[in-house]
């Protein structure tokens, strides 16, 4: 190392960044793990000639590319004074380390237009992921109109070759798509107000030939759960340049002289064993940024979710049966879903109301909650603090409380507006509300809903999309902060808001309303890539699922929603006294598996002809799923090849004994009876290269197994 290279490695990346005077350091690398003491061995600039055509001081990419003195790359600040000041050059640049060899912050400044930039880099979930934010700070006499500032700046290869992102809608989140990059720019913007169901903001881009174990590849995602923009672009020198950040609307940012603008960080990832590997760092990363009531997280506890069970229609005798069926079941944790406020007996009033409905609870939520919590239950409450239904006591009082713009039509979206977070007064009233309610029941978990895209998201005039986010996380906190020991559920029509900036005051996400398993096993798929299995909210739904009409077997619904954080969504009054039989023994399997299927990496694949597979834990033990999901065309089912058991040495494979359920017995093999017994040993290299021999399955079943190291 010289002492004009700055080098931060992880676990299973590195950074080389090049000093460059006065100006932002230059990218030299973000790519695999480098060996201790590798350095490029000459400048950048002295490895490329200039070109024809060209400036005569060359501009390769910086950390924070700007525009207008000579740099065509995208900038990574669009922002101006009145029109004056629009081209930005840095004066002088300090780096140093914040934490040795772990957090190095870069400092600019823009003199000549009174601006400075700070850039922090840290490697964080213990090194497995890079983490990056930007702060501008306004340091002239006059406001600065910023329009864009990228969060962070990340090069990629000229061997990256495509980009996959997630697209989709209420019901349908995490819908996978690829895009092959060109020199033409790749980008997507979000503009809903929240993270949204149809634009998670990340991706991860691959080189042509990575799979899901194996192959190069990169992922970002950004840590903000409001509006968003990313974006790819080639460079001159072939490499591409990925910026994720804030999408500003027109006038949203104005820095006032001393004023700063700090960007949401993103989580920057690169592996060499392909989408899994990227998608185990991530998991990393998020789960260092998670905080736990008690400083860790306690084992997942199995949840009854009153929605698709009553939805409106709350009859107390009727939820004190539901929660004596879940108690039996194995349930420990009750919600009480949307349906229990003032008036609210649909969706067209009651939000903004905090208290018990008279009607339905005349003496308020405590004879439910005593009842829960004496059968031994923790007890949960839906809220949704952001929203105010017009049909409200509170919009009577405060109509001026919503998001609007005068002259403009208040758009109500499932007949509701959004209160302005960015007014004080609302965000006391609704700690006050909600706070009366943490304090007057055994609440210890609160499903935090968000019903709708904001439209116009108007406060005295100007746009303030990122202030409402600023408010209702500010909320989070105070509520957090007072009540350490409630946990919070993001859930915003199922995964609107699925991000991992909330999830430092969240503790679960509400993964989709639709609970139909085969859909949520492309759902979960597309979760799984950014977030850890523990905070993924999976249900097993009624069949036929509400929101398809489809029908599953209960087994295959609980072997879907076992590998996430367990819930179960449905009216168990239908169900006859052996299906509860049935159900009780697949909450007793989660209960035994949890604490290895919640700690681990997670691996997803596909075996061929209609089987998926998904494996938790580590080389030393995992837990495998193994989804049938169409009809097979060939006779003789596919073998399931395991890549990261490559060096593992013997493993002992058994199948786990699933709780009886109707399904006709399927024709066996000697092996697999062993398995269902003392087990079979592998070879780990014979797993990874020839695959596990699978069982004959129904269409829409699992087999699930257990494969532990043998010790030798
Ligand atoms: C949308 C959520 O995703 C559902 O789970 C449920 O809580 C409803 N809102 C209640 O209105």
């Amino acid at each position: 190392m010289t002492s004009d290279d700055h080098v931060l490695h992880g676990e299973a990346f590195s950074v080389v960044l090049e000093a460059d005077g006065a100006g932002a350091p230059l990218w030299r690398y973000f790519g695999p793990r480098l060996p201790d003491g590798v350095l490029p061995g000459a400048g950048l600039r002295q490895t490329r000639p200039i070109p024809s055509f060209s400036l005569d001081e060359d501009m390769p990419l910086s950390v924070f590319p700007l525009f207008g003195l000579g740099g065509f790359s995208t900038p990574a600040l669009l922002a101006h004074r009145g029109g004056r000041d629009f081209a930005h050059g840095f004066t002088a640049c300090v780096v140093e380390w914040v934490e040795a060899g772990r957090r190095l912050r870069i400092q600019m400044e823009d003199d000549v237009a009174g601006l400075a930039v700070a850039v922090d880099l840290a490697g964080v979930g213990s090194g497995a992921a890079l983490e990056i934010r930007t702060t501008l700070i306004n340091h002239g006499t006059s406001e600065l109109d910023v329009s864009w500032l990228a969060a962070a700046v990340l090069p990629l290869p000229s061997s990256v070759e495509r980009v996959r992102s997630y697209s989709g809608r209420h019901n349908r989140e995490f819908a996978p798509f690829e895009d092959r990059l060109s020199p033409a720019s790749w980008v997507r913007e979000n503009r809903r107000g929240l993270t949204s169901h149809d634009a998670f903001p990340g991706a991860v881009v691959a080189c042509e030939d990575a799979t899901a174990q194996a192959g190069l590849v990169y992922s970002a995602q950004l840590a903000w759960s409001g509006n968003h923009a990313q974006r790819i672009d080639r460079l001159e020198d072939g490499r591409r340049c990925w910026q994720l950040g804030e999408w500003l609307a027109p006038g949203e940012v104005r820095l006032t002289p001393g004023e700063r603008l700090s960007s949401p960080e993103v989580l920057a990832v690169c592996s060499s064993d392909g989408f899994d590997g990227a998608a185990q760092a991530m998991h990393a990363a998020v789960r260092e940024r998670m905080t736990w009531p008690s400083g860790a997280m306690a084992p997942r506890p199995v949840h009854l979710n009153t929605w698709e069970a009553v939805y409106f229609d709350h009859k107390l005798e009727d939820l004190k049966t539901l929660a004596d069926l879940a108690a039996e079941a194995g349930v420990e944790r009750f919600v009480l879903d949307d349906g229990w406020f003032h008036r609210r007996h649909d969706d067209r009033a009651g939000l903004g109301d905090w208290t018990p409905d008279k009607d339905k609870y005349p003496d308020g939520l405590g004879p439910l909650a005593e009842h829960v919590v004496g059968l031994r239950m923790a007890f949960g409450l839906w809220v949704e603090p952001e929203m105010i239904n017009p049909d409200s006591d509170l919009y009577r009082a405060h109509p001026d409380w919503c998001l609007h713009l005068d002259g403009r039509p208040r758009s109500t979206a499932r007949h509701q507006l959004v209160l302005d977070l960015a007014r004080d007064e609302v965000v006391d009233h609704l700690f006050g509300q909600i706070g009366a309610l943490l304090d007057a029941l055994p609440i210890t978990y609160l499903k935090w809903d968000h019903n709708r895209d904001l439209a116009p998201a108007g406060h005295e005039g100007r746009a303030a999309y990122r202030l409402q986010i600023e408010g209702a996380w500010r909320l989070m906190d105070r509520l957090r902060a007072s009540w350490p020991h409630v946990e919070i559920e993001a859930c915003a029509g199922g995964g609107g808001r699925i991000d991992a900036g909330i999830i430092r005051r969240t503790h679960r996400f509400w993964t989709s309303d639709c609970i139909d398993a085969v859909s949520r096993m492309e759902i979960q798929h597309g979760f799984l890539q950014f977030m850890p299995p523990e905070i993924m909210g999976a249900h097993i739904g009624a069949s036929p699922s509400h929101s398809t009409e489809r029908s599953q077997a209960l087994d295959f619904r609980a072997a879907v929603a076992l590998p996430g954080h367990l819930g179960l969504e449905f009216d168990l009054r239908t169900m006859s006294a052996a299906e509860r039989e049935e159900l009780a023994a697949w909450i007793a399997l989660y209960k035994r598996l949890r604490g290895r299927l919640h700690t681990g990496k997670v691996w997803r694949g596909e075996a061929g002809d209609g089987v998926a597979w998904q494996a938790h834990g580590d080389e030393d033990a995992l837990i495998l799923f193994a989804y049938r999901l169409a009809p097979p065309v060939d006779k003789y089912a596919p073998r399931l090849r395991l890549p990261m058991l490559r060096e593992a040495g013997p493993m002992r494979v058994r199948r786990i004994a699933q709780p009886a359920s109707h399904r006709r017995p399927r024709s066996s093999a000697p092996a697999f009876a062993a398995m269902a017994q003392e087990g079979l040993v592998m070879d780990g290299a014979w797993l990874a290269l020839d695959g596990l021999p699978l069982p004959e399955m129904a269409t829409e079943a699992c087999d699930i197994f257990e494969l532990i190291r043998e010790r030798t």
